[in-house]
């Protein structure tokens, strides 16, 4: 879809590590797509960061998931949040909140970036409850120690899991 096509109050950026995406954070995009019409998956290169999976083996992960919906795009951001939303013409940042422990960290992120830019509004989305005790590094460290993943992450994700684990080995 053409930047232009969408009007940037409904235009949405869901940022975030990714490393790697689980059903946690996809369920919050099938949401958020019920809501705005386009989504930008924002792929946060930290070089500073260790991820388990590069920025474009994340970025190609989540492109895959989200083949056929052709209103969520992926791209890798880098540097301020604020800044990256608005050279694509974004002024809607999702976040998930799974449990009172997020609030906190979440909170002063969504305060600071109202500081920096005041323009953009961050909205707050629940997972399924199903969902609320999943996160990427409980992903890795369970599959890391034998543990099963395939109701916590997409196929795609437990397949590159496994190629990577078996590289480490
Ligand atoms: O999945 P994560 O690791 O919780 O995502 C965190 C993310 C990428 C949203 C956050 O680290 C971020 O926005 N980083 C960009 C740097 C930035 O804009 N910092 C100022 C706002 S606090």
């Amino acid at each position: 879809m053409k930047k232009s096509r969408t009007p940037m109050e409904k235009r949405a950026i869901y940022p975030g590590s990714f490393d790697p995406i689980t059903n946690g954070h996809v369920d919050i995009i099938l949401r958020g797509e019920k809501l705005f019409p386009h989504i930008l998956i924002a792929v946060l290169e930290n070089p500073k960061k260790k991820t388990l999976f590069s920025t474009a083996e994340r970025i190609k992960i989540i492109r895959e998931i989200f083949k056929d919906h052709s209103h969520i795009e992926v791209r890798a951001f880098r540097g301020l949040l604020v800044e990256f939303a608005k050279k694509h013409y974004a002024r809607i940042v999702i976040r998930g909140l799974r449990a009172v422990s997020d609030f906190e960290y979440e909170f002063q992120m969504a305060l600071m970036n109202k500081k920096i830019n005041p323009t953009v509004e961050t909205i707050f989305m629940m997972p399924s409850v199903k969902y609320t005790f999943l996160s990427s590094s409980l992903v890795k460290e369970v599959f890391a120690l034998g543990g099963c993943v395939s109701d916590l992450v997409p196929l795609v994700v437990e397949k590159r899991l496994h190629e990577k684990f078996q590289k480490l080995k």
